[in-house]
């Protein structure tokens, strides 16, 4: 008989639930590892599952949480580059890919990243077909429908970081401005988590009391005080810190965990969030972009309908055009049965390659059924 039966004798006769909070994060880089002491250190999870393809890093990262665990509160910490080990999780966080370099801007990864979530999204799916996916890779906004097409979710369980971030750097800095904490500082930025985010500056309140309507001029070049510059420190802040430090991390590894927690305690708590926003405020375009949403345990469950000034929404429709811009320009492939078939949103008649016979197929109508069937982007 070893030690451990003949200190513990087992009285259930049944299997084990099991986990019940389980979260994954893909990618145990800066942002990744900051993401996961995040979440840790609020006890958001039962277990965590980390990922990556680089394996002593891995190894490495998941071996020094595991000898912190006397200080969580989280039972298992796993990792693998073998997506089984995510099976069952219930909030998937990836953070994998290429980050900035320094002067890079988001939109200019996109290739790169979405060749990385090829490999990524349907492993996550084969292991966890209930979960709520987090994208926070960059182009986040891309990337989150990337992730939407790939996995074939409903669209409320893909929900990129999104703006949660922005907002929290311009709650900051208007709360340096007045010397209060950004807690009691609202302020939404919203559209896309990058250069052409926009602030909501008729939103923008202390106690309820819009700054607005104390400073007209709140936002526009005309502003004596100059809290167009807020916004623009927004923009530049990720851009200095890279510059200054390399890469971002503790900031979005807060957020990420802030948005993990609306989730795993189905809080229904309003965050910036990237979902599609076709339809809302005079975008056309299959977009995602951030607007207010709700998050609980079923995913993103509602959105707000924000009163935005006629030149707030244009300036969310220009964001939505600077991302469609991007996103058409890439080529989408979708795999059904043998048969792998090549979207090109370019060309107005949409075509299909098969590779058994390279013939080239005309198919303008079967494209939207076909299209949520599968699978990969090139
Ligand atoms: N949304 C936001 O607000 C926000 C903020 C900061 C950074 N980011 C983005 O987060 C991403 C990660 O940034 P980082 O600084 O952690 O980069 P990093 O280079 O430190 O880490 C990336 C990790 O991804 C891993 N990886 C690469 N391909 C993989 C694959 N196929 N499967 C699993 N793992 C894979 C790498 O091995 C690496 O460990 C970047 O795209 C960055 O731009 C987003």
């Amino acid at each position: 008989m070893s030690t451990k039966e003949k200190l513990i004798s087992h009285v259930m006769k049944e299997q084990p639930i099991g986990c019940q909070n389980k979260v994954t994060v893909v990618g145990v880089g800066m942002v990744g590892m900051a993401s996961a002491i995040s979440i840790l250190l609020k006890d958001l999870c039962d277990e965590l599952a980390l990922v990556d393809v680089m394996e002593d890093k891995l190894k490495g990262e998941a071996m020094d949480l595991q000898h912190g665990s006397l200080f969580l509160k989280t039972h298992k910490i796993v990792a693998d580059k073998d997506y089984s080990v995510t099976a069952n999780s219930k909030v998937v966080v990836v953070t994998a890919g290429a980050r900035q370099q320094e002067g890079e801007s988001r939109l200019n990864l996109v290739q790169r990243n979405v060749n990385i979530f090829k490999f990524i999204i349907p492993n996550i799916v084969k292991y966890s077909p209930n979960c709520i996916l987090m994208v926070v890779s960059n182009p986040v906004d891309i990337l989150t429908y990337v992730a939407w097409k790939l996995s074939g979710f409903p669209r409320h369980r893909v929900i990129g970081s999104g703006t949660n971030l922005d907002s929290a750097r311009f709650r900051h800095l208007m709360g340096e401005k007045l010397n209060l904490h950004p807690s009691s500082c609202h302020g939404w930025i919203i559209g896309e988590h990058g250069d052409s985010s926009v602030p909501v500056w008729s939103g923008v309140n202390v106690a309820g009391v819009s700054l607005q309507s104390l400073n007209p001029k709140m936002g526009t070049e005309g502003d004596s005080e100059n809290w167009k510059d807020v916004h623009k420190k927004v923009v530049d802040g990720a851009y200095e810190v890279i510059k200054l430090k390399g890469y971002t991390s503790w900031a979005i590894g807060m957020s990420v965990a802030d948005l993990v927690e609306s989730i795993t305690k189905n809080l229904h708590k309003v965050h910036p969030v990237s979902t599609l926003v076709q339809g809302l405020h005079g975008v056309k375009d299959e977009v995602f972009l951030s607007i207010p949403s709700v998050l609980g345990n079923s995913g993103l469950t509602d959105v707000i309908h924000m009163t935005l000034k006629p030149e707030e929404e244009k300036q969310l429709v220009k964001s939505a055009e600077t991302l469609w811009g991007v996103q058409k320009e890439l080529t989408i492939c979708l795999e059904r049965g043998r048969t792998v078939c090549c979207l090109q949103r370019k060309r107005k008649a949409f075509t299909i390659y098969t590779p058994s016979t390279y013939c080239m197929l005309s198919y303008t109508v079967v494209c939207t059924r076909v299209c949520s069937l599968y699978l990969c982007i090139l």
